[in-house]
């Protein structure tokens, strides 16, 4: 697999070995609590509850009286979570909101600072296996949407649709490091002047073209690690939909200001571009006295949950603790 190839999209590869459909299994939650320290927390942050994995583990820890925030732009999927975790006798309080709005939040929750912010990037494995979303290159004639909040006025047909071929372009190389992004660009721009491209498989079929060869020549000759050609134009799109490296930046401007002294925060990002974003914004806290300690490296999952769960391969867990 390439170094840049869709995390989001390795993290769905294996199915039958990993998640079952309906359900998202948790990275690395043993190093997130060790990382976070809830036992000690007054106030925890979830900015990204989705199916509740990590929240589990943390709400195990947290001490009886202390108070769980959780976040997530997905409605239908939060209340399912909120279902989840119903009856541990933890205060747990769930928001349907970005976490770029995380300031507002707290303000609502009438909490000025928090001990523990969390962040676990990108969709879920219920939203990427939900056909009816087109998240997933897997799943044929999907509508071309992307959305994980269904608020959100632009889907990816809309973007197929009205991004220039320069804009398009630049997104495939700067988002996903698409090899031939200036040709699926070009091909983009072509097959909309005859019809718009609203559904998975006639973007895949369109990227196949651009690549010179088809699904079927492809299938032939690919190994099993072999990514499909279509990940990488669909990571760029879902990002852009969801603008998440914007909501990622805002996130850790906003993070040190709401964190208590000794207050921890943790990110897991599952792509070059969040991860180097994650990085430079806690070196650059650490050197300005901002954070007394950041993570000397990303902290990877173990061969032994690669092995039982394949799509946490390209996780990359970095923490900082306030000064
Ligand atoms: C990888 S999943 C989190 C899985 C979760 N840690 C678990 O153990 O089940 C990411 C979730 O974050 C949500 N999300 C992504 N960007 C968001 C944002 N900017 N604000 C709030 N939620 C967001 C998605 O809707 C998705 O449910």
């Amino acid at each position: 697999m390439p170094r840049h190839a869709d995390p989001d999209q390795t993290r769905h590869r294996r199915r039958g070995r990993g998640t079952i459909v309906g359900t998202h299994i948790p990275v690395m939650p043993r190093q997130v609590v060790e990382v976070l320290r809830p036992q000690d927390a007054k106030v925890v942050v979830d900015c990204t509850i989705g199916y509740g994995g990590h929240a589990l583990s943390i709400l195990r820890l947290m001490p009886q009286d202390a108070v769980f925030i959780g976040l997530d732009v997905d409605g239908p999927q939060l209340q399912r979570t909120a279902e989840r975790l119903k009856g541990l006798g933890k205060d747990v309080r769930l928001h349907r909101c970005n976490f770029s709005q995380l300031p507002e939040i707290l303000a609502k929750e009438g909490l000025d600072k928090v001990d523990v912010i969390f962040a676990d990037l990108g969709a879920s494995s219920m939203q990427i296996d939900d056909p009816k979303r087109g998240f997933s290159y897997k799943h044929p004639d999907s509508p071309l949407d992307m959305r994980m909040d269904d608020r959100l006025g632009t889907t990816a047909a809309d973007l197929l649709l009205n991004l220039s071929e320069e804009e398009l372009d630049r997104a495939l190389w700067e988002l996903a490091d698409e090899p031939d992004h200036q040709r699926i660009a070009q091909f983009i721009v072509a097959q909309r002047a005859v019809k718009p491209i609203t559904t998975t498989s006639e973007l895949i079929r369109l990227i196949f073209a651009a690549k010179g060869t088809s699904q079927k020549a492809w299938l032939k000759k690919k190994t099993y690690h072999d990514p499909h050609p279509a990940a990488l134009t669909f990571q760029a799109l879902r990002i852009m939909v969801n603008n998440e490296l914007e909501n990622l930046r805002r996130l850790l401007d906003i993070a040190p200001g709401l964190l208590n002294s000794g207050g921890r925060i943790a990110i897991i990002s599952f792509q070059r571009g969040e991860d180097m974003i994650v990085r430079t914004a806690f070196r650059a806290g650490l050197e300005q006295g901002i954070y007394k300690a950041i993570c000397p490296k990303a902290i990877r999952p173990t061969i032994n949950e690669i092995r039982s769960n394949p799509r946490s391969s390209s996780g990359r867990l970095r923490w900082a603790i306030r000064a």
